[in-house]
């Protein structure tokens, strides 16, 4: 049995204490957002916020969760107005769009950590969420645009027309 918050809504599920907090996500709440890749913590396609934190769904326990808050990528926004899916649109980051939630999930998490982070802090703090194909670069710069966007250095409109970063 655990109780935690989920995307701001009270939660219980009675399933065993190791159960993975990814199948708790994806098999009784249906938050399919969250993906099942590796399952052995290597790839970041799992990665929630547990307090705030990026973690490893496949590999946490939900009973890390108990007392906790746990925010997937359907509690972000619905309409998609947070500053990292505004340039994630606006950069056009997805391509099979597998490892996505994953890497928005780490991008928010760096952003709230480093509100202007370097190239370097992002390839370091992100270098846990692999995508196959390959979007390593636009998803740096999404993250610059991010950081401009929640700096109020560009408006959404302005990321949207590519006037946001130019990395
Ligand atoms: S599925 Fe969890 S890290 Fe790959
Ligand atoms: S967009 Fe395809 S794995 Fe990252």
């Amino acid at each position: 049995m655990a109780t935690f918050s989920l995307n701001g809504e009270r939660r219980e599920i009675d399933v065993p204490d190791a159960h993975p907090l990814l199948w708790v996500l994806r098999e009784h709440f249906a938050l399919t957002g969250t993906k099942f890749g590796c399952g052995i913590g290597q790839c970041g396609a799992c990665t929630v916020h547990l307090n705030g934190q990026p973690i490893r769904s496949c590999q946490t326990p939900v009973s890390a969760a108990e007392g906790a808050e746990v925010m997937t990528i359907e509690g972000v926004t619905a309409q998609g107005t947070h500053s990292v899916q505004q340039a994630w649109i606006a950069e056009q980051v997805p391509q099979c769009g597998y490892c996505q939630s994953g890497q928005i999930m780490s991008a928010i998490a760096l952003l709230a950590a480093r509100p202007t982070p370097t190239d370097e802090e992002i390839d370091q703090f992100m270098s846990g969420n692999i995508c196959r194909c390959g979007a390593y670069n636009s998803i740096r710069r999404a993250i610059h645009t991010a950081s401009e966007i929640q700096a109020g250095q560009v408006t959404t409109d302005d990321a949207s027309a590519g006037g946001g970063s130019d990395r």
